[in-house]
């Protein structure tokens, strides 16, 4: 696991788009896992900046996303594909029949997850997948639990994760409660990791992560089994980690 200090969220957002911009360059043709969040926002600014300079061509790339939620149809706003509409497919020159996203409006779950996996699997596999990390650990909508789950599977929300979201819905009630995600055992067959995180709220979860044990109480700490995970963190989700094992961190300026 390779963590690399960023000095600020415009920092991260630059090192981690440069890191999947280095992926579409040397294999034009790559499967991109994404994430939504406010996490990957800066992220997706960078990489639309690198489409409309002319260096990035996303025209043969395909996109795998990690999850969405159950009940939401694609053209509402809190939706995942329209997050990912909006933020990124539109301003670039992905096609979007190679988007791939669960639907949230499938009621038959199982049928859904089973498909889900099989769309990710006859890409190919992810080359490189992007993530950001809940507050308690979760990667895509895999919540802490007694054991990692393995393929794409229906969760209900944690209170925490719930919470967290409220601020985007104008009711409370309108807070989806269930997800479809993508399983541990999808995430960690991507060739690559790349684990983006910001702000001082993220501080203890990263630092848990990084150098706790692994544990399906934290999802996120399964990374460590991975033999390609590039965290990019700014200062602040850095912050708990810099105290307890700073050898840990690349490019920490010196005191
Ligand atoms: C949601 C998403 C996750 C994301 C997390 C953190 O739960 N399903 O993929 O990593 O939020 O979001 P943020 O980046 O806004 O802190």
């Amino acid at each position: 696991m390779r963590i690399l200090y960023a000095s600020d969220y415009n920092d991260l957002s630059r090192k981690a788009a440069n890191i999947i911009a280095a992926q579409v360059i040397l294999k034009p043709d790559c499967v991109l896992g994404l994430a939504t969040g406010s996490s990957p926002l800066g992220t997706y600014k960078c990489l639309i900046e690198g489409y409309e300079k002319g260096d990035l061509d996303f025209s043969r790339c395909k996109a795998a996303n990690l999850d969405e939620y159950r009940g939401l149809p694609k053209d509402n706003d809190q939706s995942y594909a329209y997050f990912m509409y909006e933020n990124l497919f539109k301003h670039i020159n992905i096609d979007m029949a190679n988007t791939n996203i669960p639907d949230g409006m499938n009621a038959d779950a199982e049928a859904e997850c089973k498909r889900y996996d099989e769309a990710v699997r006859a890409l190919g596999g992810v080359d490189i997948q992007l993530l950001g990390i809940g507050h308690n650990g979760h990667i895509g909508f895999n919540e802490p639990a007694d054991e990692f789950p393995k393929g794409t599977h229906c969760v209900d929300l944690t209170q925490s994760t719930i919470d967290a979201n409220t601020r985007f819905f104008a009711r409370k009630e309108d807070v989806p409660t269930q997800a479809y995600t993508m399983g541990i055992q999808t995430i960690m067959s991507a060739k690559k990791i790349l684990l983006i995180a910001s702000g001082e709220g993220k501080a203890d979860i990263v630092c848990r992560m990084a150098a706790g044990p692994v544990t399906p109480n934290v999802p996120a700490s399964v990374l460590q089994l991975h033999n390609d995970v590039t965290i990019v963190a700014d200062k602040e989700a850095l912050s708990v980690l810099m105290e307890k094992a700073p050898e840990m961190i690349e490019g920490l300026p010196k005191a």
